[in-house]
């Protein structure tokens, strides 16, 4: 099922109308701009000391409070990578009522990413694509600044790290990056997720087959096992076929990780017209939908007796997908595009549906 952005799960009605105005507005500038403003206004809003989730009565439902890896997530919805990738927001995305946060990627040294432009709004099928090419201030800036973010004491959620490989790292000194990566931010991550799946760093993708996949997760459980041990996480990309996937999900487990996020961004462009003015990069959004759910379902379904648990994202566009990543055997469930065209309560009408569909399961 490709479900369209209009949904049997309307908006709450607290703010619609004055978000569909603010979205009107930022739409008018190029996609980077209007990220920049959105994020400008997210980070004052942070300054003012924003950080109790808003809509509680939803974001902080009893029935949404999820256990897992040892961390305590108050709600299943959570923030997906790349778009608070420096940590300059995390505050406010918790008041957003999000249940965890994935800052990231970050790299070891900074990198300005792919050149403009790199990302594009696609409104007509509630889709992105993006070439950003993991433009970040670098590890060290990140953890100077999520220091400081808990030395507020107001964060109140599990806080992800995801890392990846410099771009003028050649591709077989990635392990050196990872390491590298996973030194400088271990101390400041709940949970550590290894991003091997993005579409946009040249080669990147190649280290996912199971061989090479092995040699970096195990380098980094290792390392892991020195200090005291962070639940470690692996990302797939939804266009590796499922067997080479469970293969290389299978060395995953055998090294000691505990989880897996499904999935990235796919380089398909299947529902998407005159795909080639966009050029390359990852498409993200109500088409991903489908597949990425997809191939959740075919992987959980191999490994419901190991000890891995799973991340839903991709397409996730209104409650009722959350639901249905959920059923496909998500435990936490996160999002990206669907926060961009849904605005402020995004995360609340998710953990609004997630609150309906349990109330109807337990009745
Ligand atoms: C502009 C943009 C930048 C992204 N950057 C990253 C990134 O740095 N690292 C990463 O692991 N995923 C990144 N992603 C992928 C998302 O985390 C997510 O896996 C993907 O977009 C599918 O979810 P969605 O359909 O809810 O957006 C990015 C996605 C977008 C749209």
């Amino acid at each position: 099922m490709n479900h369209p952005a209009s949904t049997t799960n309307p908006p709450l009605k607290v703010d619609s109308h004055l978000w569909q105005a603010c979205r009107r507005g930022l739409f008018q500038f190029n996609p980077e701009q209007a990220h920049h403003l959105a994020f400008a206004g997210l980070k004052l809003w942070q300054k003012c000391g924003a950080h109790q989730p808003i809509l509680p009565q939803w974001t902080r439902h009893p029935s949404l409070t999820t256990k897992k890896w040892g961390l305590h997530f108050p709600n299943p919805v959570g923030l997906a990578a790349g778009l608070d990738k420096d940590g300059e927001a995390i505050l406010a995305f918790q008041a957003l009522g999000f249940g965890f946060v994935e800052v990231g990627t970050v790299t070891p040294r900074p990198q300005p990413g792919n050149p403009k432009p790199r990302l594009f709004r696609l409104p007509e099928s509630q889709a992105v694509i993006n070439r950003m090419g993991f433009n970040n201030q670098g590890a060290d800036a990140l953890v100077r600044r999520i220091a400081r973010v808990r030395e507020t004491g107001k964060l109140s959620i599990p806080l992800g790290i995801n890392i990846g490989k410099n771009a003028k790292t050649p591709i077989e000194d990635a392990m050196n990056d990872y390491l590298m990566g996973f030194k400088t931010v271990r101390d400041f991550a709940d949970f550590l997720v290894v991003n091997v799946s993005s579409p946009n760093t040249k080669n990147l993708r190649t280290l996912q087959q199971a061989t090479r996949l092995k040699i970096i997760l195990e380098a980094l459980q290792e390392e892991n096992q020195k200090g005291t041990p962070v639940p470690l996480l692996v990302k797939m990309s939804p266009d590796l076929q499922t067997a080479d996937c469970v293969r290389s999900l299978e060395t995953a487990v055998d090294a000691g990780f505990q989880g897996a996020i499904i999935s990235n961004t796919t380089i398909s462009r299947d529902g998407i017209p005159n795909a080639e003015r966009y050029g390359d990069g990852g498409m993200s959004g109500a088409p991903l939908f489908d597949a990425s759910t997809k191939k959740l379902k075919e992987i959980v379904q191999h490994f419901r007796d190991s000890p891995i648990d799973f991340i839903g994202v991709g397409g996730v566009m209104n409650g009722e997908q959350a639901v249905e990543k959920r059923a496909a055997g998500a435990e936490l469930v996160q999002a990206y595009t669907g926060f961009i065209y849904g605005g402020p309560t995004f995360a609340a009408q998710l953990c609004e549906a997630l609150v309906t569909e349990t109330k109807r399961l337990t009745s």
